[in-house]
């Protein structure tokens, strides 16, 4: 297909798909509502949803997102946002839906099309997209999750790609547009002090945890048919592998950044059923949309190898789950001990060995822990961390830099076609073969077999909020 490449044209229109659900709700119009209050959003916002809503209705709900978000501390802003808004109701199926928007667009020659709906949904309004004419010069970004295993994620790329360009295709992954984890990229390639380190040599183990003490809220029904794999694991937390194991980018571009990536991922062992530990929180069976016998897992643990020669032998130990005893994301590089004990307390008698700590949410930090010695007679120290402190007011939120990213072209902050299937081929031997999901209490770190999944490299590092003991 000879597709019209327009890089960098700036989006002369946004469309939102979705614009009645959750996602809308929670984030989009908060993130649009930034964007005009920083005047970067001058251009029409089209809505468009199955729901038989009126404009006012939209209009209505964009104020209460806002409200809900924060508070409204921009009159003019929101007014401005309001009078941008309109809205299409019709069903995906129908081209005449397309037709309307096509209408309502008018002279927009650079639409962005902004897929907020659920996934099962996306190749229909793709397809509706291009029956109506409605791709051409336009872009179109895409929410996760990004199919649903390697099959589909192939099977929607072609029809994505039969549609639009690999430049106009923005995939997002909202981890990758949060502070925290661009200073991943930026913190191991801005130093040159951690290369000679960052490798089998000296790396023992590598840990990723994402807890959040909430469990399925009102997403039951997306939850069973996604699962904590599917939900954060393949997309977020390898996101977040992917950075940390990269290769150097070979020039300043993130075409190059894209590129290493893509070789971790392709670099992963396929996992197989005895690196996984599955878990379910006790009581997800009676939230709204959870079928009764449900064996879907709201947490995992996991156990992955990365075959590349910088990482070969070292194992990736990654977490994730609902319900859990805290809202963090943490990672830790741990190093392996001096190679001979010299001191009595030396690791791993004393506990962990040195680290390196990314302290990714709720607040962002860089922690380096080494040993000193204590006062006194005795070769006898503590391990104290040397702190970087990252937090920087006035950082824009993730949905608000990716879609600025998006409607200006930028595809830095997003996924590529190959990347996505090479993450889909680690998980898919287990998406289906695995064992059963063991029960834990709320409140906890997950059921107890996932601590034997690690034990043969320690323990678990669980992140703390500040003033907590470990
Ligand atoms: C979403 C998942 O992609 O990420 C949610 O669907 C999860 O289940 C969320 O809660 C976590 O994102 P954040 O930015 O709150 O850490």
């Amino acid at each position: 297909m000879d597709h019209n490449s327009n890089r960098t044209t700036p989006a002369d229109a946004l469309v939102v798909f979705g614009v009645t659900g959750d996602l809308a709700h929670k984030m989009i119009f908060p993130a649009l509502y930034a964007m005009v209050k920083r005047g970067i959003l001058n251009v029409p916002v089209v809505g468009v949803a199955s729901s038989k809503w009126s404009l006012a209705q939209v209009r209505e709900k964009a104020t209460d997102s806002i409200k809900q978000a924060g508070k409204i501390d921009d009159r003019n802003a929101l007014d401005h946002l309001l009078s941008q808004l309109q809205y299409v109701g019709g069903d995906y199926n129908d081209l005449g839906t397309f037709k309307a928007l096509k209408q309502t667009l008018g002279d927009a020659r650079y639409p962005a099309h902004y897929l907020a709906i659920p996934p099962s949904l996306f190749a229909t309004v793709i397809k509706g997209l291009g029956a109506a004419g409605l791709a051409d010069q336009a872009r179109v970004i895409v929410e996760k999750p990004f199919g649903r295993d390697l099959a589909s994620a192939r099977e929607l790329n072609r029809i994505a790609l039969s549609v639009f360009a690999e430049d106009s295709i923005f995939r997002i992954d909202h981890y990758l547009g949060k502070e925290a984890i661009m200073n991943i990229l930026y913190f191991r390639f801005a130093n040159s002090f951690l290369e000679p380190i960052w490798n089998r040599n000296c790396v023992a183990s590598v840990q990723i945890t994402l807890a959040e003490d909430f469990g399925v809220k009102s997403r039951g029904a997306f939850y069973e048919s996604a699962g904590c794999l599917r939900d954060v694991i393949q997309n977020h937390l390898f996101q977040i592998v992917a950075l940390l194991a990269m290769e150097p980018p070979a020039y300043q571009g993130f075409g190059a950044v894209h590129s290493e990536k893509a070789k971790v991922f392709q670099a992963m062992r396929p996992l197989q059923q005895d690196d996984l530990v599955r878990g379910q929180y006790a009581g997800y069976r009676k939230e709204p949309g959870v079928a009764k016998g449900s064996d879907v897992e709201t947490f995992c643990a996991l156990r992955l190898f990365i075959d590349s020669w910088r990482w070969a032998g070292v194992p990736w130990y990654l977490r994730s789950g609902k319900c859990l005893a805290t809202t963090a994301a943490e990672v830790l590089v741990e190093l392996k001990p001096p190679p001979q004990r010299l001191f009595d307390d030396s690791a791993p008698v004393a506990g962990r060995a040195n680290y390196l700590r990314f302290q990714l949410s709720p607040n962002s930090a860089v922690a380096l822990a080494a040993r000193v010695k204590r006062a006194g007679k005795e070769f006898v120290g503590d391990q104290r961390e040397l702190y970087l402190l990252d937090e920087q007011p006035g950082e824009e939120t993730p949905y608000e830099r990716l879609l600025t990213d998006a409607m200006a072209g930028d595809g830095a902050l997003f996924t590529r076609e190959d990347a996505v299937e090479a993450a889909w081929a680690v998980v898919d031997p287990v998406l289906g073969t695995h064992h059963k999901a063991y029960s834990y209490k709320p409140g906890s770190w997950g059921p107890k077999q996932a601590d034997a999944l690690i034990a043969a490299h320690g323990n678990w590092h669980n992140p703390q909020l500040p003033g907590a003991a470990e």
